[in-house]
């Protein structure tokens, strides 16, 4: 059911100098991997080039077999790829129910009620919420809503930017705990994540960039062990 992603020699950028550079990684099929890196490292710039939001100058995307490079956003929410960016990922007028509909616009799912009952399922929080404007929730319940919405079109793949961004320690260990809920129903799923430590523990291959560049790559294992990446990337020893 679930593909490889397999990213080769990306160049990307905005249309001035290339942003990321030659960057390569591949995803196993109901994997969580991990980018890491340093603010403006070019990680959102790489998610982002995973869903056609940047302009390629070299390199390829595939899903599978499936080259996605030359595809539109458009184009791959129905090829089963689906994003939750870094800021502002939901609509905050818009009620729980409507911001979750708007997850299936791009790629209607076959029986939308019960992909509906299967994601809310995931997200026990927003049950009593679903009339609510997200605006007037919790940051990290409208986490859970932008995730939920991704999830709506039924992906393969999903690109999670900062999903813990801003939230508190209970938060987020919720929102790692949901990550891995997630994995198990076979989703594979690539995250940006600055709560470095904590990501490596739930993930299987982690990517460390740097300067829009491949660092340094491995299991979350062997990053967490790795002394020259505890100092540099992860504050310290401890742990
Ligand atoms: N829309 C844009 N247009 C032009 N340059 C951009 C754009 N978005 C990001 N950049 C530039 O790309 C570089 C990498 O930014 P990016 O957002 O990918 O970094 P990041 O690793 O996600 O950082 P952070 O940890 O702060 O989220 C930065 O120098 C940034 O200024
Ligand atoms: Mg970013």
């Amino acid at each position: 059911m679930t593909e490889q992603l397999s990213v080769t020699g990306l160049t990307a950028g905005y249309g001035g100098p290339p942003i990321i550079e030659d960057i390569s990684l591949s995803v196993e099929p109901g994997e969580i991997a991990v980018v890491l890196g340093p603010n403006g490292a070019g990680k959102s710039t790489l998610l982002k080039t995973i869903f056609a939001l940047t302009s390629v100058s070299a390199g390829t995307i595939r899903l599978g077999e499936r080259e996605l490079t030359e595809c539109r956003t458009s184009a791959l929410v129905p090829l089963g790829v689906s994003a939750v960016p870094q800021n502002r990922n939901v609509f905050p007028s818009m009620t729980v129910d409507e911001n979750l509909d708007v997850g299936t616009y791009a790629a209607p799912p076959a029986d939308q009620k019960a992909t509906r009952e299967r994601v809310l399922s995931l997200f026990p929080d927003l049950k009593g919420k679903l009339r609510q404007p997200a605006g007037e929730l919790s940051g990290g319940q409208r986490q859970m809503v932008a995730m939920g919405r991704a999830l709506m079109s039924e992906p393969k793949l999903v690109l999670l930017d900062e999903p813990t961004a801003g939230l508190s320690p209970a938060y987020l260990e919720r929102i790692f705990d949901l990550l891995l809920d997630i994995r198990k129903t076979g989703i594979t799923i690539l995250m940006v994540e600055q709560n470095a430590r904590q990501a490596l523990q739930i993930a299987d291959h982690g990517h460390i960039l740097v300067n829009g560049r491949n660092h340094v790559s491995g299991t979350g294992e062997e990053l967490l062990g790795d002394k020259d990446v505890r100092r540099l990337f992860l504050g310290g020893a401890a742990g």
